[in-house]
């Protein structure tokens, strides 16, 4: 049984395997096969969304499912009752669940007891059908493959976003630059286990650091304090919000520590002539990016969240073929 639960689980070879699908469905929107015909799939969130929880539903009746919105807060998960029992008693119910949640094992333990398949539609520590979709848009925008490219990830580098986007670099094979303060740079663990295979042994973070470059699988991974070094010639500039659903404590510090770290109209002319700019969405204009910037690259911007649809209707028919 397949489940799509993190990319760093997930091979260069089913990536690509998922995006060549993904040009399939956005061609065919109304034709294609129906593979979840009389299935039912569940939608389980404990964090709020726009994109993702209308793109699944839509995209699950596309393919042929009923679909249930099951708002974490309303059924007894949210009153205690364990991950494991309440996937026991969905795996005999439905045929497929996907999950939006904090922890990362719980997806993982949900997938392990319900015996269905199973999608991670973020948690904290991935977004992995973000980063497919972002992989899509990229491709169909420039034509081209992201492979040998390099992507620029400015702002809050230890997030679920850019942390998927690492594994993508390490599987698929191009260059990652974050560019970020360092405490905002992905965890040592993480980067640990992304360069277990390089020829030079990687022991984490030295003290007073401010450049990191390592290879990780296929890839590169460049971390950097420099905001503008970051930008110069890359292929994509790519930002997220400074505060993910559940860091909100943290706000006015991370809106402090993370003030420069904006894709603006400056930073946009030190990469490529062309350049793309995106965006996961949703966007807070004068933090991670200004308004003349979202406006300036909307067709990019929202095209991106368009193929949140065709990438997912992609994934599930993966992980269902
Ligand atoms: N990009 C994204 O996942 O958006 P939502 O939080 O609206 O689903
Ligand atoms: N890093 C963000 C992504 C939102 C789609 C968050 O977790 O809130």
């Amino acid at each position: 049984m397949k489940h799509l639960l993190s990319l760093e689980a997930l091979s260069g070879a089913d990536m690509r395997a998922i995006l060549t699908g993904t040009t399939d469905f956005k061609r065919n929107r109304a034709m294609h096969t129906r593979p979840l015909a009389g299935q039912t799939w569940a939608l389980i969130f404990s964090k709020s969304s726009t994109r993702t929880r209308v793109s699944f539903e839509v995209g699950l009746r596309e393919l042929g499912a009923s679909v249930l919105f099951l708002n974490a807060g309303d059924i007894q998960l949210g009153r205690g009752e364990p991950i494991k029992d309440t996937a026991r008693v969905l795996g005999r119910m439905i045929h497929g669940a996907v999950i939006r949640t904090f922890a990362q094992a719980d997806v993982v333990e949900f997938a392990r007891y319900s015996g269905i398949p199973t999608v991670n539609a973020l948690t904290d520590d991935e977004h992995p059908c973000q980063i497919l979709t972002d992989i899509f848009t990229f491709e169909e925008k420039r034509g081209e493959r992201i492979e040998g490219k390099t992507v620029t990830f400015v702002g809050d580098a230890a997030c679920n976003v850019p942390v998927s986007w690492l594994w993508a670099a390490a599987r698929l094979g191009f260059t990652l630059r974050l560019a970020a303060p360092k405490a905002y740079w992905p965890d040592a663990a993480i980067v640990k286990r992304a360069a277990a295979d390089s020829p030079v042994p990687w022991d984490g973070y030295s003290a007073d650091q401010v450049v990191e470059r390592l290879p990780i699988g296929a890839g590169m991974l460049e971390l950097l304090t420099d905001v503008n070094f970051a930008a110069r010639q890359a292929d994509l500039l790519y930002t997220d919000v400074w505060v993910s659903m559940g860091k909100e404590a943290e706000s006015a510090q991370r809106l402090k520590d993370l003030t420069g770290y904006q894709i603006n109209g400056d930073l946009v002319k030190l990469a490529k002539s062309n350049a793309l700019v995106m965006h996961c969405l949703p966007a807070y204009r004068g933090k991670e990016i200004d308004e003349e910037t979202v406006e300036a690259h909307a067709d990019t911007i929202f095209t991106e969240a368009e193929n949140r649809l065709h990438t997912q209707k992609s994934i599930v028919n993966w992980m269902v073929s």
